[in-house]
């Protein structure tokens, strides 16, 4: 029998028009991501991975190439995901319940019934005593608890993750990957993660994606076959650090390529 993945990415290419031209931010991306993975995509600023994030959400269509989830064709079709955006932020003006529910109020469940669905999950991850808190007395961690509550509570089997902890402090950060795990483990999602962090995306990933500098591209899958449950001291084995010297030089060749490319523009223009 042929694989079946939850989605895929078919020689995606996403061009923009820019000052009269055309500039090509993806090029022929194809992804295959099983059900219930958690898979990290690491690349250099600029390369795309926002941009992949939009097609897959149906937020942007691809220019040429398809996306597929469950087998079907749905380039451009929104709310088949769940999507923190890069700079997620909570309503100010709503609770932190409130903000929580938000999505499953967008999809129609009734409040009462979203509320009572949010509270004991707000119990369990730490915002217990914060209900009826606004998102300024919150810490950042909490703030980005609560935004990622929100987004697992659309209730989609695919979650995007746009780099969530990128402003956090290392021992808050540490702190939400493990909460992570655990969130991803109750709810049994297939999570995409964008982040800039090598040892967090080999900590929490089954795959780790590594893309080129713009026109973003698949350099290299990797595969991450350390065992899970994982805890914080397996970045100091001996597997880790070749997976994790692997990941460095080759995102690395790409960061100094696309150093050079930004150089030469700036040059040229
Ligand atoms: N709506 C748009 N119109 C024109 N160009 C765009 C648009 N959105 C993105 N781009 C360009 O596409 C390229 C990829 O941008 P994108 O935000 O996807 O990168 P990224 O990999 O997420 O970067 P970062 O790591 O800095 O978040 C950039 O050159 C960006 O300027
Ligand atoms: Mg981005």
């Amino acid at each position: 029998m042929a694989d079946t993945f939850k989605l895929e990415l078919l020689d995606v290419t996403k061009e923009f028009p820019s000052k009269g031209k055309k500039v090509t931010a993806l090029n022929n991306v194809t992804m295959q991501i099983p059900d219930h993975k958690f898979i990290s995509i690491i690349g250099p600023s600029g390369c795309g991975k926002s941009t992949l994030f939009n097609i897959i959400s149906g937020l942007d269509q691809p220019s040429f190439g398809q996306l597929v989830i469950d087998g079907e064709k749905v380039s451009g079709t929104s709310g088949l995901v769940g999507y923190m955006l890069q700079k997620d932020l909570l309503l100010p003006w709503r609770t932190i319940l409130d903000n929580v529910i938000l999505g499953m109020e967008i999809i129609g469940v009734p409040k009462k019934e979203a509320k009572a669905q949010a509270i004991p999950l707000l119990e369990k991850y730490g915002l217990k005593g914060f209900e009826h808190s606004y998102p300024s007395h919150l810490s950042g961690g909490m703030r980005q608890r609560a935004a990622l509550l929100r987004t697992v509570l659309y209730n989609r089997d695919v979650i995007l993750l746009d780099e969530p902890f990128g402003a956090l402090d290392a021992q808050t950060r540490s702190n939400m990957q493990e909460w992570l795990l655990d969130l991803w483990d109750d709810f049994q999602k297939t999570i995409l993660f964008i982040t800039h962090d090598i040892d967090e995306s080999i900590y929490l990933s089954d795959e780790v994606y590594i893309m080129t500098a713009r026109p973003g591209t698949v350099k290299h899958r990797l595969k991450i076959d350390l065992p899970r449950p994982r805890k914080p001291n397996i970045i100091t084995s001996k597997r880790f650090i070749e997976l994790k010297d692997e990941a460095l030089t080759l995102l690395s060749e790409e960061v100094f390529k696309s150093q050079k490319m930004e150089l030469i523009q700036k040059a040229v223009q």
